[in-house]
């Protein structure tokens, strides 16, 4: 798949305060990539790539402070293809580092042929890349919930449909949920082309592939659906899916991305690129219990970046939200009532939440969360 043959290697070099002796030794068991610097100081760094460049920087984010991490990616990210690598516990320094221009991101523990597989991606991808179009990083919101039926794609769509409305700047929203999706049925859109096909371009993402392959909702919002077969999320791979992330940020302002209840490598992958997610639950113990499970088994979802949102709230007989909150040690930052019929009706009629004719009373409430990630969207992390 790669342009780059093992006649012409690629150039890499290392950063890593712990002497990087581990990747060093990756790098050195691969015919097609070849070490040229390894330092445990950005500013020698630098300096070494002012002798001999590199085509791919790794840079091992222990030991780095946020802004020094943030100015040597600005510094490199136009000679260079930055690769960040860190522990989960690093995860909002890894998405500064790639807001700020990283290219990719490698999350411990990882195998040998991952870091490979994305010194190649990223450099290839060097090779052809286009400029990214101006100010565009956009912010990427997964909505998640590890139950089924919760209302993940419901408040997916109805942000996405918010923020645009709220003039956010472009928004985009992709169906991850690669066997279910069900983003097209909510919003009412069939496209002849899904995220496999996107998967499926060689080169880089540029405008005019993003407006072929996304359809427009009439609220503005751009959105990838999810292949019409079962069979073909199998041929999708989670580092596919976080480099397409990757891929899209400078193409818009937000990007919501639906997720599937699964908790499987393509969640996770989504999940990790993600700055912000959205958990979204409904006050009953076999929801609240998953959703448990999920933040113990990915515990960067119990930090800062992710919020819960309550659905189907309240409920007669469901969990008291002093008690829900106490269940997931967090407090809830949303909740939205049960709407039945006016939701159901919307959903078969093809109208948005938010539109006025759709009657649905909790519409501000989708505001008010399209806020809350813009408003969040801008902090420093
Ligand atoms: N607050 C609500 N009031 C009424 N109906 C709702 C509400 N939230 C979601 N629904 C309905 O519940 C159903 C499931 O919602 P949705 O598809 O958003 O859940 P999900 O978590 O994405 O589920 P899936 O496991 O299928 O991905 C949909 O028919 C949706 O219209
Ligand atoms: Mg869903």
């Amino acid at each position: 798949m790669s342009a780059t043959t093992v006649d012409t290697p690629i150039t890499v070099a290392v950063l890593d305060a712990g002497g990087g002796q581990e990747t060093a030794a990756i790098i050195a068991s691969e015919r097609a990539l070849k070490l040229v610097e390894i330092a445990a100081d950005p500013d020698v760094l630098c300096d070494q790539l002012a002798k001999h460049a590199a085509s791919v920087v790794l840079v091992d984010v222990r030991a780095l402070a946020s802004e020094t991490l943030v100015s040597l990616v600005v510094k490199l990210r136009d000679a260079t293809s930055v690769v960040v690598i860190g522990e989960p516990a690093d995860a909002s320094l890894l998405s500064r580092a790639v807001r700020a221009g990283a290219r990719s991101l490698l999350v411990r523990p990882y195998e040998a042929e991952e870091l490979v597989s994305v010194i190649r991606e990223v450099a290839e991808r060097s090779d052809t890349r286009t400029p990214a179009t101006a100010g565009g990083s956009a912010v990427v919101t997964a909505v998640y919930s590890p139950k089924g039926g919760a209302g993940a794609t419901t408040v997916a769509t109805a942000l996405a449909v918010a923020l645009s409305e709220s003039h956010a700047g472009r928004v985009g929203i992709v169906d991850l949920d690669l066997r279910f999706g069900g983003v097209g049925i909510a919003l009412d859109l069939r496209a002849q082309n899904t995220i496999v096909d996107v998967l499926a371009r060689p080169g880089p993402l540029d405008g005019a592939i993003v407006d072929d392959i996304f359809v427009t909702h009439g609220s503005g919002v751009k959105v990838l659906l999810a292949p019409e077969t079962l069979g073909l999320a199998d041929a999708v791979s989670p580092e596919a899916i976080g480099r397409l992330v990757q891929a899209l940020r400078p193409h818009f302002d937000h990007l919501v991305l639906d997720l599937p209840t699964s908790f499987d490598d393509v969640a996770m992958a989504a999940l990790r690129v993600a700055d912000h997610v959205l958990l979204v639950t409904t006050p009953e113990l076999p929801a609240l219990r998953d959703l448990q499970r999920a933040m113990t088994a990915a515990p960067d979802l119990r930090n800062g970046r992710s919020h819960v949102v309550l659905n189907r709230w309240p409920s007669r007989a469901g969990v008291p939200l002093a008690d829900v909150e106490r269940a997931l040690g967090r407090k809830v930052a949303l909740s939205l009532p049960s709407e039945g019929a006016t939701v159901t009706r919307a959903l078969n009629t093809g109208l948005s939440l938010l539109d006025r004719r759709a009657g649905v009373k909790s519409a501000s409430r989708f505001r008010d969360l399209a806020r809350l990630v813009a408003a969040n969207g801008g902090q420093q992390r």
